[in-house]
């Protein structure tokens, strides 16, 4: 998925917008992304693309805190 590309057509939220609100204020649940984004109220079509996204992000916080412990 690239970051320009269209998550949630409901609410026009790109793959960007998505981890921008998860980076910024350090979300780590669904529940929460949905609570900032609305995304997936709608018609829930998005649910899995945005689970996708957060997963991609909790991975790279994991490997970012792990490369920061081991310097
Ligand atoms: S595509 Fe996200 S709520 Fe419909």
């Amino acid at each position: 998925m690239e970051d320009n590309d269209l998550v949630c057509r409901h609410l026009q939220l790109t793959k960007a917008d998505i981890v921008k609100v998860i980076r910024e204020k350090e979300l780590s649940s669904f529940t929460e992304v949905q609570d900032e984004t609305d995304a997936g109220t709608i018609c829930g079509t998005c649910v899995g693309d945005v689970e996708e996204i957060l997963e991609e992000e909790l991975e790279r916080r994991r490997s970012n805190s792990a490369s920061a412990e081991n310097q």
